[in-house]
């Protein structure tokens, strides 16, 4: 705040210093040909009253009292030498009585019927004005009237100055008063939000940021800090869960192996059982594998690299086949997979294996979402230049707050988590998968009746 303060008050100062500057030698100007113009309406005068009633050049008495009142009114300086001369050029009035003889050698103004000023350094640096005002009379010039002044005397008015000075001072005053109270208006929400941000970075989500703020900017800048604040928190809560709920995932089997390790290795069972519950810990250690090469698979496809090898498969067979692979995996009893394919054959370059991992990964979830016997009816069909499969099931659906949920890494329904093991990785995965493949995979409707979800892949 100090910093922009200072910055601010500086930029001002030079703002005002700079005016300043300008306006005075502008008041100096006009105040100078102010008093110019004042000596010479006065040497007007003079001359006009050196005349007589008969035409003829005369310096009464009354010319001195005549320039003692005049130029009072005036405020002329006192010490200003006025002097007369006649069409001869001699001296017949002055004032004072001693005239500055080294001025008047400098005096180059023409001698004509014209008013004439001239400008004259004395001294290296008294600069002063002589004004010459021709007397006439009935269209001839009858002498001169010379006024000489000093030019430092005419701008002595001090009282323009002093106006210029206390309205530039006010001015001074005021402008810092405004920034002053505008950076601290302005600075104390940035500081609330830095102060929150650190409180943040302590790990403390719970900040207080004041909501009544008038300023557009500032206001949008608490505003999208506490969205940003909250979505942290949100994402902080699902990383530790999610955490806890892979390595919870991991932990089970090994747990389970373990315990059933020892129980034939203590005879605790033995012959047939023994044998069972080996077999247990094969199909255990199994999955283990599997979660551990799911994990594995997904820290190379975080970083973007997804191999596909496309080449030229009938989709019908191409979806059959992998149907019937994956139908042998499981118990027939509990498990119908029907597929409806299109009349006619259709070619499409693709990734066999890729396609098939996604087309697993969607059964399972289909058959892990059954509750009494799973049902799943896949829909092959093309579209608008792309093939497009359907995978329905007959599960009790996702929950709407869940829906946008799905596609997350790591992310695991409720309903499922307690239920089935995994990793909370299969949709991430094929979702990935089938943009690389050139489509899209999607959630395509669900309820309580059943969900389906519809992959697309381009046709080559
Ligand atoms: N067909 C479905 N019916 C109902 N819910 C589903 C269905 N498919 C997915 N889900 C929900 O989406 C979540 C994420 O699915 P995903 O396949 O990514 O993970 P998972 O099946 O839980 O674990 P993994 O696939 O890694 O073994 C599931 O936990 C489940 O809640
Ligand atoms: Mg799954």
């Amino acid at each position: 705040m100090r910093y922009w303060t200072t910055r601010y008050v500086l930029t001002l100062c030079i703002g005002l210093i700079v005016i300043g500057i300008i306006s005075s030698f502008w008041l100096r100007y006009n105040t100078t040909q102010k008093g110019l113009n004042s000596i010479k309406s006065f040497s007007e005068e003079i001359a006009a009253s050196s005349i007589d009633q008969e035409g003829n050049l005369s310096v009464g008495p009354y010319l001195s009292r005549m320039i003692d009142i005049r130029q009072r009114f005036l405020h002329l300086d006192r010490n200003l030498t006025l002097f007369i001369t006649d069409r001869e050029g001699r001296l017949i009035y002055s004032k004072p009585s001693v005239l500055p003889l080294e001025i008047l050698k400098e005096i180059t103004i023409p001698m004509d019927d014209k008013q004439g000023v001239q400008e004259l350094t004395i001294r290296s640096d008294i600069k002063i004005f002589v004004v010459k005002q021709p007397i006439q009379s009935n269209g001839q010039v009858m002498g001169n009237v010379f006024i000489v002044h000093p030019v430092r005397e005419l701008v002595r008015s001090t009282e323009e100055f002093q106006l210029l000075a206390i309205m530039l001072i006010g001015l001074g005053i005021l402008g810092w008063l405004i920034i002053y109270l505008l950076t601290r208006k302005l600075a104390k929400p940035i500081k609330d939000v830095a102060e929150a941000a650190n409180q943040i970075l302590k790990g403390d989500y719970d900040i207080k940021l004041d909501k009544d703020i008038r300023e557009l900017e500032i206001y949008e800048l608490t505003n999208s800090f506490k969205e940003m604040t909250e979505r942290l928190r949100q994402l902080e809560a699902m990383r530790t869960e999610l955490l806890a709920g892979v390595t919870h995932e991991l932990k089970t089997p090994v747990a389970s192996i373990s315990g059933l390790i020892q129980a034939v290795k203590d005879e605790v069972v033995t012959g047939e059982e023994a044998k069972e519950f080996l077999g247990i810990c094969e199909s255990e250690t199994a999955r283990l594998q599997k979660m551990v090469e799911d994990l594995l698979d997904f820290n190379s496809f975080i970083t973007g690299d997804i191999k596909v090898n496309n080449e030229s498969h009938d989709i019908n067979l191409l979806v059959q086949e992998i149907a019937y692979q994956w139908l042998i995996g499981q118990d027939a009893r509990s498990v119908i997979l029907n597929t409806y394919l299109p009349d006619k054959a259709i070619n499409i370059e693709t990734d066999a294996m890729r396609l098939q991992q996604v087309l697993y990964n969607l059964f399972n979830n289909a058959k892990q979402a059954a509750v009494n016997g799973s049902q799943i009816d896949v829909h092959v069909s093309e579209e608008n230049g792309q093939i497009r499969i359907d995978v329905k099931d007959n599960g009790a659906g996702i929950p709407e707050e869940e829906r946008q949920l799905i596609f997350e890494r790591f992310f695991r329904g409720k309903a499922k988590k307690d239920r089935v093991r995994g990793l909370g990785l299969g949709l991430s995965f094929s979702k990935m998968i089938a943009n690389a493949l050139g489509g899209d995979l999607f959630l395509n409707s669900s309820s309580s009746e059943g969900t389906v979800f519809t992959l697309t892949l381009k046709i080559n």
